[in-house]
């Protein structure tokens, strides 16, 4: 007999950046979505009855049917009760577990609110999935994972080093990804697909939904957008003596909705894989801080102001991927270029100059 409970993805963390942007594609591909989010990371709504505005937005860019399956339930994914209530009430075919704390500062002020809310919040999210029989994941890791690559280990591969992890959110990242790698290879019934970004920027094309951090913005992209929005004097270039092509900084930027659809290709794959399969989504494209800035000012129209800063302490010198194995595998690659993210990270950041707050 067919269970008659609503069919549906559970997202862990869907309010936040990419958790948000992934939403959309879900729902735009009539996938039912339950998002759990303690709002700790996003904003949420004055009013508790309402949904928060980011949840808001998604509604205005999906259509109403697909609308109408969008669910959401404020918690956090290692509510054990509440998990009951999510694994009790939907008949959860897989979950796509972005919650989580994320500051690689406050991390390493913190590093125990990061191990008990990361991974023993994913240790109970583990554990209601295995009392319900759901054995589907896919999780939300990062390149930060991987061990610090001298100039003769880039570009990363899934095959790289990862480990000795220079803060402690890394650190939970690596943790988690052994936990599953573990758990697979002791309970064949389980599948893990761990997607591992690399610099995730932009927003979606609508400028309904993108980055809002709250506070002052630890990354790159979004200190620059709220520069150009006047909300910050002017970027500070955290170093400018890397060995590199202008000596600053470079990374594997990706737009976030290419990482937002490489999270679908996934889902697709989940049934026809098995065990623990780790994939690098990136461009395979390294670009620097003063390009990102140059690209940024000619959207904007107008160069942005920057001052030179000392290092920060932890930051590498050169990071970006080889992505061909999630092309082979999930039949992903990403397709928006630097200009498109800049273009698409202005157009919410000037929709929206305070983000979601009116
Ligand atoms: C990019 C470049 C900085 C801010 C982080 C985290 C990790 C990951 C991606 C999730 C670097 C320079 C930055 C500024 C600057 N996310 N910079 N001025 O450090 O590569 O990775 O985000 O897993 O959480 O490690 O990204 O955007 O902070 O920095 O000069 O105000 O921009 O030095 O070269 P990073 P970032």
């Amino acid at each position: 007999m067919g269970s008659d409970k609503e069919q549906g993805v559970l997202v862990t963390g869907g309010a936040g950046f990419i958790g948000s942007h992934t939403v959309v594609e879900l729902l735009e591909r009539n996938v039912p979505v339950i998002v759990i989010d303690n709002m700790t990371n996003a904003t949420a709504s004055k009013d508790e009855e309402e949904l928060p505005p980011v949840l808001q937005r998604i509604k205005k860019i999906v259509n109403p049917q697909q609308g109408e399956k969008l669910h959401f339930i404020k918690g956090s994914f290692g509510d054990v009760e509440l998990l009951e209530k999510i694994f009790t009430k939907y008949a959860i075919s897989a979950v796509i577990h972005f919650g989580g704390f994320k500051a690689v500062g406050e991390s390493k002020e913190l590093p125990m609110m990061y191990y008990s809310n990361n991974v023993g919040g994913t240790l109970k999210l583990i554990q209601s999935m295995q009392k319900h029989n759901v054995t589907n994941m896919i999780f939300s890791s990062s390149a930060t994972v991987y061990s610090a690559p001298g100039p003769d280990d880039l570009p990363l591969s899934e095959k790289s080093l990862t480990g000795s992890c220079t803060c402690p959110y890394a650190s939970t990242k690596f943790f988690i990804e052994n936990i599953l790698r573990d758990l697979c290879y002791a309970d064949k019934n389980w599948t893990v697909i761990s997607l591992r970004y690399f610099n995730p920027v932009g927003a979606h094309a609508s400028g309904e939904i993108g980055e809002d951090p709250k506070g002052i913005p630890n990354n790159l992209m979004p200190f620059i957008a709220q520069v150009a929005v006047k909300r910050r004097e002017h970027l500070n270039i955290y170093g400018n003596d890397y060995q590199t092509k202008d000596g600053t900084g470079v990374r594997d930027y990706v737009h976030v909705v290419d990482l937002a659809k490489g999270h679908t290709a996934a889902l697709d794959v989940l049934p026809k894989k098995n065990g623990f399969h780790t994939y690098n989504l990136g461009t395979g494209i390294g670009t620097s801080v003063l390009e990102m800035l140059k690209y940024f000012g000619e959207v904007v129209g107008r160069e942005l102001p920057y001052k030179i800063c000392d290092r920060r302490p932890g930051d590498l010198a050169v990071m970006y991927c080889d992505a061909s194995l999630a092309e082979k595998e999930l039949g992903w690659t990403a397709t928006k270029s630097v200009k498109e993210m800049c273009e698409d990270l202005w157009k919410f950041q000037s929709k929206n100059p305070n983000g979601y707050l009116p």
